[in-house]
């Protein structure tokens, strides 16, 4: 069955990035001058996907503006003849249909993407968190790669990333058998392990296709670590009905809700930029150079 949804959970507190994320989202901290969520959504749209529900909390209307029209500031740069704005301003309502929906109570990620059951149907979906952005190495959309995957195989996906071993206790953490250079065929998915009982260093990150069964595995679902809902646990429910698969990222995962992924990710797209790049990657050899003496 085609893919044609995209979900993106996006109504966390984001309390590792306070105090910036008291009153606005922490989906919408800019990138150079670009909000993270757009580049998740513009990943879905590279992937030919137009349907797109946010799960949002409160404090998140910041986000259903940014991608709605705003009348009266393009009467303002039209009337200026700021023409390349405007034109930029338009695109991000044109970008996708994108729905909302409230998740009443921060029950953890498995039960935001329960938010969206009757959005989704009997259909399999993408879900993208929204603080999330993934350089792939040949510049493609990673969920366009997943779903090549998904195609390939009829069964659920995971986006994995390599992961110090140190650090696998921060993320949900799979166990598996290498089929080809990139793909794992999972038999284990287990949610922030401790270091000495992971079954490997292989993280999910931040991207996933599931199957509409995931629902009735999620409502099976205990809350688990952190007393949430883990949509890891509902995935290890699913596991036992599908064979399950994970694509090896060839790129870079930027996780914007940290403040030193956010901080480096500014740098590095700043300086890929046409309009600064030089100009930033003069700035930081003089400042290094200074620092040193
Ligand atoms: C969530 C998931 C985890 C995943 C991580 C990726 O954790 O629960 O399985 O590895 O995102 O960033 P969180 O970062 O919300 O604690």
């Amino acid at each position: 069955m085609k893919i044609t949804k995209a979900v993106i959970p996006a109504a966390g507190f984001g309390t590792r990035f306070l105090p910036a994320s008291k009153a606005q989202p922490k989906e919408m901290l800019p990138i150079v001058d670009t909000p993270t969520i757009q580049y998740v959504v513009e990943e879905v749209e590279k992937a030919g996907i137009s349907d797109i529900l946010m799960i949002i909390g409160k404090a998140k209307r910041a986000i259903e503006e940014h991608f709605d029209r705003n009348f009266e500031l393009e009467a303002e740069l039209a009337e200026k003849n700021r023409l390349q704005e405007l034109n930029d301003i338009r695109r991000i309502s044109e970008i996708a249909n994108i729905f909302f929906i409230y998740q009443k109570e921060l029950n953890g990620l498995g039960d935001a993407v329960n938010y969206a059951r009757s959005h989704v149907g009997q259909e399999p979906f993408v879900v993208l968190l929204g603080d999330t952005i993934i350089d792939t190495d040949n510049s493609q959309s990673i969920t366009a790669e997943m779903i090549r995957v998904y195609e390939q195989y009829q069964a659920p996906v995971v986006l994995l990333e390599e992961v110090d071993p140190k650090k696998v206790s921060r993320y949900g953490i799979v166990g598996g058998t290498m089929i080809d250079s990139q793909i794992v065929e999972i038999n284990q998915l287990v949610e922030k392990p401790a270091v000495d009982q992971a079954p490997s260093n292989l993280a999910v990150a931040g991207r996933y296709i599931l199957t509409p069964d995931i629902f009735e595995c999620i409502d099976q679902t205990p809350r688990g670590k952190n007393n949430e809902i883990q949509l890891t646990d509902a995935m290890q429910l699913l596991l036992k009905r599908r064979r399950f698969y994970g694509l090896k990222l060839k790129g870079v995962r930027h996780d914007i809700g940290n403040k030193l992924d956010f901080v480096k990710t500014n740098i590095l797209y700043a300086m890929k930029r046409r309009d600064m790049g030089e100009a930033v990657k003069k700035f930081i050899k003089e400042i290094a150079a200074k620092l040193e003496h």
